[in-house]
């Protein structure tokens, strides 16, 4: 069992492989937080101590306030004067809310999150349900963790039941607190832009609030949901560190308060800007899930934790098969498609070994440029005069699979859907929305557009063989309004917009089922958990270049496995060597490309064919081995990290040169999870290494070339 109650200390004791975490009810009344770490046998209980200035109940003494110990779930208005998980607003209007609590359920697997995407469960999962009850509003609220114990991760979630006679709204809602006894702490978070994501960056927590966020109705490129915290000494391998996540693909809020003792709150969810909701009497609202994981030992185990867990429980299944080799039409020639152009494509994959062809923007509708089309979803006939079904079923008959880009929350205003409906585009009543790569987002919290939606890519994809699908999302929400809800309402149309795209995303997959969907979002713009539910990989930035690439894939395999990250080689700039090096750079995820094969000359094509067959044989240790990061690129003139295998027979070792790299220097690299007794040889060129030695003494000279790679492929051959 993971889950105990320990009725004598009314303590509840959650275990996971390596960790612990633990809470206890206080005067049957309050549930007061205990202990998230290492694993532990005994908890010691809550000490009630006197504090000044801390309002407490008449019934207790003034040892116990709300503000003084720590909560799994704060309540605005009732004595905790740090930031609310909770604020809910019932018919006396103050916002003020005491839950109580009332019982305890465990149970295997979990309750559905009402169309949010969630982990996966399997039938030894288990999931503890606390009750709580607010006697004013007579408001239920459920909080549940679910435990995955192979994988050290606890996820958080609540629900919300209105059993009153009067509506509440809900004015902010935090999925996740953590109440931490320190704030000895830096706190890391992935900042960044439209073309340069997954920036890294590591401050020391101060007191106040601290934040990341995003308020772009999108998971965003500026800010990405993961998050950690981490002691100021810690390294890849030592320190400890607590790492968070948020399975929800729109606004968030992510918020650190140290307080007045030197204690920190952590605080993942919807946030209260961009987010209230109201519920009737009868009604139930669901928050998306929130998951944390604790490391001892380091970095490299909460980003393993992270990778094990979101490949077993977050991914589809089919993301941990092979992944197909693409070839993408978009950094090839942008909107200048047509079937003969790409029949061409399809024949010169074939012969190079690319598995399947992308067929990027501009295949719809009145689309040439960005500037029309975006909402039209059927074929183009000037560029496809025989139809998709025809042309698809010729890409076929070469041997090549296909794939297909769409962007189904958007519109352009020029486009046959904005003339017949202009009124299903977020807008607000008498102002002119404004416009971002000249488009408009269509309103998903209705559901009239969504239904639409589904007619229109049933209606064009019915019987088109299609293997894939690129979806798509270039601009972020403003002008959040809907016809469809009242003005009081008009705060749930983000949220209820992400439920709409999760909807639909449901119904491709249902409609498709033997389809892959890339999801992307200008690049990695929604590079999140919701996101990973559904699709088997994200387009990980619009930055090909592979220089940068380094950095934004570094940054981005701190949280994510290299399995969601697909990583194309675009046109190199200086021939042979830069094609190396794109290559080399590209297999830190999954492999592709985005050129055009027809201006390549037979030398590039066959070293291309060279480098996708190579590739496939070492690629199952990207997709499911575990990842190691040796030399981070940020603050050093080349970076080092490597893929093993789970039995540690087979070794993928990258080091990269940056374009500021020094020549002529040996440097030391611990392959830690090495067999020490094996023997290893290196496919490519046959020299042979003691598991010992690449340990603890492994010396690799780097070349001196900037901008350039190496891969060692290291396979165990001891007894063979
Ligand atoms: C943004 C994506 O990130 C690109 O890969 C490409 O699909 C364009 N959109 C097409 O408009």
């Amino acid at each position: 069992m993971a889950i105990h109650f320990l009725e004598n200390k009314q303590q509840f004791i959650l275990n996971t492989k390596k960790t612990t975490y633990a809470f206890q009810v206080l005067r049957n009344r309050y549930l007061c937080h205990l202990y998230y770490g290492k694993k532990k046998k005994d908890i010691l209980p809550y000490q009630e101590q006197v504090l000044n200035f801390a309002p407490y109940r008449p019934e207790f003494n003034d040892a116990i306030s709300p503000d003084f110990f720590a909560q799994e779930c704060s309540f605005f208005g009732s004595g905790d004067f740090r930031a609310a998980a909770l604020r809910l607003c019932g018919s006396d209007g103050t916002g003020v809310t005491d839950f109580v609590y009332d019982s305890y359920r465990i149970f295997y697997g979990r309750r559905e999150l009402d169309g949010l995407p969630s982990a996966r469960v399997d039938e030894n999962t288990e999931t503890l349900e606390i009750t709580l009850y607010d006697p004013v509003t007579n408001c239920r609220l459920l909080l549940y963790y679910t435990v995955f114990e192979s994988e050290d991760m606890i996820s958080r979630y609540m629900m919300l039941e209105n059993n009153g006679r009067s509506k509440v709204e809900i004015e902010k809602c935090m999925s996740l607190t953590l109440d931490l006894d320190r704030s000895d702490l830096d706190m890391i978070s992935l900042y960044g832009q439209h073309c340069f994501e997954c920036k890294y960056q590591r401050v020391p927590l101060h007191h106040g609030i601290q934040s990341v966020f995003s308020r772009r109705g999108a998971s965003s490129h500026q800010y990405n949901p993961f998050m950690a915290l981490c002691t100021h000494k810690a390294t890849e391998t030592s320190g400890e560190v607590y790492g968070f996540n948020f399975v929800y693909s729109g606004s968030f809020l992510n918020e650190i308060e140290v307080d007045q003792l030197n204690r920190s709150r952590v605080l993942m969810g919807l946030g209260n800007e961009c987010f209230s909701y109201i519920l009737e009497p009868g009604e139930c609202f669901t928050s998306p899930e929130a998951i944390m994981t604790y490391s001892a030992s380091g970095f490299g185990q909460m980003t393993r934790n992270f990778h094990k867990f979101i490949r077993a429980h977050i991914l589809p299944p089919a993301a941990l098969e092979p992944h197909p080799v693409v070839l993408n039409t978009w950094e090839a020639c942008y909107f200048d498609i047509d079937e003969k152009l790409l029949l061409s494509f399809a024949d010169e994959s074939k012969k190079i070994g690319i598995d399947m062809l992308v067929m990027d923007d501009g295949w719809f509708g009145g689309r040439n440029n960005d500037c029309a089309g975006l909402g039209d979803w059927f074929e183009n006939r000037q560029k496809f005069p025989n139809g998709l079904y025809s042309f698809v079923k010729k890409i076929k008959a070469r041997g090549v699979k296909f794939g297909i880009w769409i962007e189904p929350e958007m519109v352009n205003p020029d486009s046959d859907l904005y003339r017949t409906h202009p009124e299903w585009c977020l807008h607000v009543e008498k102002r002119i929305p404004s416009l971002s790569r000249n488009q408009l987002v269509l309103d998903m919290s209705n559901n009239d557009v969504i239904d639409y939606l589904i007619s229109i890519f049933d209606r064009t994809f019915n019987g088109v063989d299609i293997d894939y699908f690129k979806w798509d999302m270039n601009r972020h929400l403003c002008d959040v309004g809907s016809i469809m809800l009242s003005s009081e309402r008009q705060g749930e149309v983000a949220f209820r917009y992400m439920k709409g795209v999760y909807r639909l995303l449901n119904w491709f997959i249902q409609r498709f089922p033997n389809a892959l969907i890339e999801t992307c979002s200008g690049g990695g713009g929604r590079y999140d958990l919701g996101m990973m539910c559904y699709g088997f990989q994200i387009w990980t930035s619009d930055r090909t270049n592979p220089y940068y690439r380094t950095f934004i894939q570094s940054s981005c395999l701190m949280a994510y496995p290299a399995t969601t990250m697909s990583c194309h080689v675009s046109k190199p700039k200086e021939g042979g060597k830069s094609l190396d090096y794109r290559y080399k750079v590209a297999v830190g995820g999954m492999l592709g490309y985005e050129l055009n094969i027809l201006e390549m000359s037979n030398e590039v094509k066959s070293e291309i064919a060279k480098q996708i067959s190579e590739y496939k044989q070492f690629e199952h240790l990207i997709r499911l081995g575990d990842y190691y990061n040796l030399v981070s690129p940020v603050n050093h003139d080349y970076s080092a990290y490597y893929y093993v295998s789970e039995d540690q027979d087979e070794i993928l070792l990258t080091l990269i040169e940056k374009a500021d790299c020094k020549p002529g220097k040996t440097k030391l690299l611990n392959i830690k999870a090495a067999l020490p007794n094996a023997t290893y040889t290196d496919v490519f060129t046959g020299k042979q290494y003691m598991g010992a030695d690449l340990q603890r003494n492994f010396k690799l000279l780097l070349s001196g070339e900037k901008c350039s790679a190496q891969l060692l492929y290291l396979k165990n051959i001891t007894g063979r």
